[in-house]
């Protein structure tokens, strides 16, 4: 297999079942398979053959979980329905009733829900941290604390804390430490490096590219990514053949599009810094993300307008950049926070933590930068 970054996600190795096989992955769009005989099902029962029904696992599940892994340098990966559905199998792979996790407290709505209202009932006691402002885990950390749960780059104001550091702290108090890549990518950062256990994606997002589909991996130590696949078969979590093959399709383009999105995206942050109608941008800086691939920060920039008022305005006024609540495709998007993903703070939350109304989240594309740049601008303007 070659070694650089860039080629492996072009040449992902999709396994054959037959002998004459295309260039391309066929799609195993099956919720079964088929055996000539009995024997052959043993050995189905034995591990000397892979599939048996879709819901346990299919070859173009296996040929996205694979490439994921390679690329985050994983030893194991599994795909599953969703983002969530790859985070549910990732805790409950490692979190039993009883247990206490520590998070970060800017964690994506969807994980908190999932922890404070579903987890919750299994008696898992969830603890959010602000690790901006933290410099141990020394006075959070109980006898019963299993693991620690954080962010690459968080959502919606795009901070990135000192990731190698808090896996290091955490492995000192003999925490499992599970990291959501979905906004950095292993193009970016690859979290198992650095000592982590677990990493998760919404493929959805930067992996898939292309907002065409809805997709989770979660990747990591063997042992957990088996108890992960079962909890996924269990939960009935799998991911769909026709959605893996989407996936892994888009994944090949990731180190381009990456590549592309981030160069814009600084640029759209430096014109967006000194532009009057913005109050303020929040863009990760150069130092925080000192232990980033590529010497880039993301392809994601958020912004304050200076006038609140305007907001609605705003967004009417965009001609070709679309408003939709998700990121990473790559045509340039912009979504609003407040009234979707953070709609349930109170005015005092908004204030507290910055996510007010005024607040644009902007998910940068591959078009000519100059374009962007224009469109935003005549919308700021008017
Ligand atoms: C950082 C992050 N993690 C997880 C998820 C959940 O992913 P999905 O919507 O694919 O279930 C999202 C969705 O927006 C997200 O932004």
């Amino acid at each position: 297999m070659p070694k650089r970054f860039e080629t492996k996600t072009v040449h992902i190795r999709h396994q054959h079942l037959a002998e004459d096989v295309s260039k391309a992955t066929p799609i195993y769009q099956t919720s079964v398979f088929a055996f000539p005989g009995l024997e052959e099902v043993e050995q189905y029962y034995a591990g000397e053959r892979d599939y048996l029904y879709t819901r346990n696992g299919n070859p173009n599940q296996t040929e996205l979980a694979d490439a994921v892994a390679t690329l985050e340098q994983a030893e194991k990966g599994v795909s599953a329905a969703s983002g969530m559905g790859a985070i549910m199998a990732g805790l409950l792979a490692v979190l039993k009733p009883g247990d206490h996790i520590l998070a970060s407290h800017e964690i994506y709505g969807g994980t908190y829900a999932l922890l404070h209202k579903e987890l919750s009932r299994f008696h898992i006691e969830l603890e959010c941290i602000d690790l901006t402002r933290l410099s141990t885990l020394t006075e959070h950390v109980r006898p019963n604390t299993r693991m620690l749960f954080l962010e690459t780059i968080t959502n919606p104001l795009l901070t990135v804390v000192d990731m190698p550091f808090w896996i290091k702290e955490a492995k000192n108090h003999g925490l499992i430490v599970m990291i959501d890549n979905t906004f950095a990518t292993p193009y970016l950062v690859r979290p198992i490096a650095f000592g982590a256990d677990l990493v998760v994606h919404s493929a959805t997002k930067y992996i898939g590219g292309h907002s065409d589909v809805t997709a989770g991996v979660l990747v990591g130590r063997g042992d957990l990514i088996d108890r992960a696949r079962e909890i996924v078969v269990n939960y009935g979590a799998s991911l769909s053949p026709f959605e893996a093959w989407l996936t892994a399709r888009g994944l090949k383009t990731l180190a381009l599009r990456m590549e592309r999105q981030c160069d814009n995206a600084k640029q759209v942050a430096a014109f967006l810094c000194t532009h009057p109608a913005v109050k303020a941008t929040y863009y990760p800086d150069e130092k925080s993300a000192s232990f980033f691939h590529h010497r880039k920060q993301g392809a994601m920039v958020s912004f304050c307008l200076a006038d609140e008022s305007k907001i609605y305005h705003f967004y009417r006024s965009l001609n070709w950049i679309k408003l939709a609540p998700s990121l990473a495709g790559v045509e340039t998007s912009v979504s609003h926070p407040v009234t979707t993903s953070h709609r349930a703070f109170t005015e005092e939350q908004r204030q507290a933590t910055g996510i007010t109304m005024g607040l644009v989240r902007l998910s940068v594309g591959i078009e000519a930068v100059e374009d962007i740049i224009q469109e935003l601008n005549q919308a700021l303007s008017q």
